[in-house]
């Protein structure tokens, strides 16, 4: 996708704002699903199961049915990050992750390699790890790290980051408008949260500052996920 400008997705129609999470076992199941939901989301993201199982066949495969982020969170040496990049931007995908924690010089590696292919999302930290986590690899809490990896990242040159719906504020306040945001961790206000200690709806989400809503099983796992997805992006302002 050639859209640069975050306030140009925040015009975009509702739904062109869902990433659905094709975090099922197989590429079939995650084909059809990208089949039946062509047109009703933004994007479909392959995370590192997919990819890992069937490589570039599942940013082609899924590819056939909309614009791609391929979630694989490069963090190495700049080099091998930037050498990578460079093979994915042949893939076709618009949007790829890094850590943040990798340093200015990895993700400007990153997105070197990536150049006009796609867009670099930087992670700043795995909501996994909660601050005793973070303290036990001698790191500062997240509410001291999540900001300051933010701007690091966007200085080196990241166009967007991945945050927690209860980073959002924060980081948005720390870089501004015109940086891409992008948060999973999205429940809709009738949903169970599953394993997020703190979900956030749609609406929330949108109100806090995110481009682009990251949503999973509400959607994959739902009984009609074309319902699901469209019920979602009727939550959104
Ligand atoms: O099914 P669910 O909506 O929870 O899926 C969320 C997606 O976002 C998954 O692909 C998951 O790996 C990803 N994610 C997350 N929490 C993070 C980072 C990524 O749930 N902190």
């Amino acid at each position: 996708m050639a859209v640069t400008d975050p306030t140009q997705e925040r015009a975009t129609p509702p739904h062109e704002r869902l990433v659905v999470a094709l975090d099922v076992p197989t590429l079939d199941a995650a084909a059809g699903l990208a089949r039946d939901l062509a047109g009703e989301v933004g994007w479909f993201k392959v995370g590192l199961e997919l990819f890992a199982a069937h490589g570039p066949a599942a940013v082609e495969a899924i590819g056939a049915y909309g614009p791609v982020f391929l979630d694989v969170k490069l963090h190495d040496i700049p080099t091998t990050v930037e050498r990578a990049a460079s093979r994915i931007a042949t893939l076709g995908v618009g949007l790829v992750t890094v850590h943040a924690g990798g340093g200015t010089a990895m993700v400007r590696a990153a997105v070197a390699g990536l150049g006009d292919a796609g867009r670099v999302l930087a992670v700043t930290v795995l909501t996994s790890m909660s601050d005793d986590d973070l303290a036990s690899v001698n790191a500062p809490p997240a509410a001291t790290q999540v900001p300051a990896l933010a701007r690091l990242a966007t200085e080196a040159g990241a166009p967007g980051l991945v945050c927690a719906p209860r980073d959002l504020t924060a980081v948005r306040a720390a870089v501004g408008p015109s940086v891409l945001l992008v948060t999973p961790g999205i429940r809709p206000g009738d949903r169970d949260v599953d394993d997020h200690a703190r979900a956030a709806t749609p609406r929330q989400a949108a109100q806090d500052g995110a481009d682009l809503l990251v949503v999973g099983r509400p959607i994959t796992r739902a009984d009609d996920p074309v319902v699901a997805a469209r019920a979602i992006a009727a939550e959104l302002p």
